[in-house]
């Protein structure tokens, strides 16, 4: 029996190099008024997948809802934690922070955590989980990212 890695590996050298890492313009996911609205709130579009769907916002509260095609896995940058979004995201949002969210969970430390705000301070993205926060650079969610292992389009 052979070794799937061995199997892998074989795989990834066959490939076409279009499948590579390098960027490709494209291959740049369609941006939704959702992520143009991240933008005018000081935050990064890559905070949402490509998918979204529908968007909604209440100017007076900032209450949003935002909704995915279906359940979206993707990989966090640069520390590649495993997060998820709920079909429905809902939380409330003003400039350079949201609060109340409801929908993305990331895995760490062996546990699903779920991303109850999100603070922009300078050139970092505060995650808050509950009562703790982690720190990272806004400049690793410069793209949105498509859901992993969906077959339609985004
Ligand atoms: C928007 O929020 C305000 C303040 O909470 C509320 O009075 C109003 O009914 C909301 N509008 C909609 C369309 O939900």
């Amino acid at each position: 029996m052979r070794n799937p890695l061995f199997l892998l590996s074989l795989l990834l050298l066959i490939l076409p190099s279009s499948y590579s890492q390098t960027p490709n313009p494209n291959t740049k996911p369609p941006l939704h008024q959702a992520h143009t609205e991240l933008i005018n709130f000081g935050f990064p579009i890559g905070l949402l997948p490509a998918s979204v769907k529908k968007y909604t916002l209440n100017q007076t509260s900032g209450d949003f809802a935002v909704d995915l095609g279906g359940t979206c896995k993707i990989t966090l940058p640069p520390d590649n934690y495993l997060a998820t979004y709920s079909k429905r995201i809902t939380g409330k949002i003003e400039n350079g922070k949201m609060a109340e969210l409801d929908g993305i969970r990331v895995r760490a430390l062996f546990k699903w955590w779920s991303i109850t705000g999100i603070r922009s301070s300078g050139d970092n993205l505060v995650f808050e989980v509950g009562m703790v926060t982690a720190k990272y650079p806004a400049k690793n969610f410069g793209e949105s990212p498509f859901c992993e292992g969906r077959h339609s389009s985004s």
